[in-house]
């Protein structure tokens, strides 16, 4: 057997055309498009229509895939009568994890596994997600949930069904372009178990309910909610670099930086530093921004990691207004997109992914009975 990498660091497990990341020039591209160019000039629309079909699309293609979107927004009554069920509790990324698992019930076409149906269910999975994470936090408070819009982009539908106002355009197109960075980034953790679930030739559902289920851990998109929780703890800028200090000495891990892949400045969290400035200039809280430069230099100073895209999306997010356990299910609104080009590329050129592990357990252990077992 090959050596055994722990982590399966660095292993190349499939050949994938969607998205291309290159660790030591900080370089992301969506079917080569740089991420650069996308932040500046695309929508998350665009974007997804390029994750699915491998080519950015005109503009009567657009045209339709935002039609489709907006027309696959709403949710089953039924799935909204078993949200009511849950207990307030819950966290919002169990609830999502929930519903997308129980959507497959309501699937009237379960049975047509074509690339067309599963096309179908790739545009409407990524529709329907933003709304049961409006629904979910409406619920746990006790409120009816807001109708989704009937048109209007995928990031100003999530802001208006989680408030009931139409966001200010700064905030819808900030949200937008932080969607359109988090849309796809290769082999991460939870398009790996997406992956894997769809190479067994299990539905859409199911690959993305198994994505859902990675995401939420704190060493994955997790990471953004315990960044904003770590600078609430912080509370002021004067205590930034005593608390990094402290945590650092004490061996603990900073959420929001170091990175599997890159050995450079993460090309998202370029972006979102420069929108965690501007909003805080907006609202007139800048502390958010301050504590986080000087976590980021302390950081890089004395462990020599960069922050990733957790780290200035937790106050992005913060500054836009969500709550902050809902961060984490803003990232699947937008991973929705990779996950699924993923499974449809998983299920065009599928081979069930079954690694090996390296035993290093006994060679031999006698079968004791029971009553003489010690
Ligand atoms: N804070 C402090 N130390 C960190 C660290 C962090 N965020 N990330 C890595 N390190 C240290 C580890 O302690 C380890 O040090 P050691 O060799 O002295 O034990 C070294 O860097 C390598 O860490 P390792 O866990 O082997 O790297 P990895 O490639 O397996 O982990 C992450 C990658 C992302 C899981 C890791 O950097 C991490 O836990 N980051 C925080 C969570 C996070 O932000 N996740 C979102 C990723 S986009």
């Amino acid at each position: 057997m090959s050596t055994t990498i722990d982590g399966l660091e660095d292993i190349v497990a499939t050949h994938s055309r969607i998205c291309d990341l290159d660790g030591k020039l900080g370089k992301l591209t969506y079917v080569g498009v740089d991420i650069h160019d996308l932040a500046q000039h695309s929508s998350f629309e665009e974007t997804a229509y390029l994750l699915w079909n491998s080519v950015l699309p005109t503009q009567t293609q657009l045209d339709e895939v935002k039609e489709q979107l907006c027309a696959s927004r709403a949710l089953p009554p039924r799935l909204i009568d078993l949200m009511w069920l849950l207990p307030t509790t819950s966290t919002p990324m169990d609830v999502l994890r929930t519903c997308v698992s129980a959507l497959s019930t309501f699937d009237a076409d379960s049975h047509n596994t074509s690339h067309a149906a599963n096309y179908q269910r790739a545009v409407h999975l990524t529709a329907v997600i933003p709304t049961i994470v409006a629904a979910w936090d409406n619920i746990r408070n006790g409120r009816e949930p807001i109708a989704p819009l009937p048109d209007g982009d995928h990031a100003t539908n999530l802001l208006y069904m989680l408030s009931g106002k139409m966001p200010d355009a700064y905030t819808s197109h900030g949200l937008d372009l932080a969607l359109i960075l988090h849309a796809d980034h290769e082999l991460n953790a939870s398009t790996f178990a997406a992956r894997v679930t769809a190479g067994t030739l299990a539905d859409v559902y199911a690959a993305i309910t198994s994505a859902i289920g990675a995401l939420s851990g704190s060493l994955h998109g997790g990471a953004n909610e315990q960044v904003i929780r770590m600078l609430l703890r912080i509370g002021d800028v004067s205590n930034a670099e005593s608390y990094i200090h402290d945590a650092l000495e004490r061996k603990e891990r900073i959420m929001g930086f170091g990175h599997r892949v890159y050995r450079t400045e993460d090309p998202r969290a370029t972006h979102l530093r420069a929108m965690s400035e501007e909003l805080g200039k907006r609202t007139n809280d800048t502390r958010w921004y301050e504590m986080s430069r000087i976590i980021e230099k302390y950081v890089k100073e004395h462990k020599g990691l960069n922050a990733n895209v957790d780290f200035y999306s937790a106050s992005v997010y913060y500054m836009m207004g969500f709550p902050i356990d809902l961060d984490t299910t803003i990232f699947a609104c937008s991973r929705v997109a990779g996950w699924t080009a993923h499974v449809l590329e998983q299920y065009a050129h599928n081979r069930l992914i079954r690694p090996r592990a390296e035993y290093i357990g006994p060679k031999v252990t006698e079968y004791v009975p029971i009553e003489k077992r010690g």
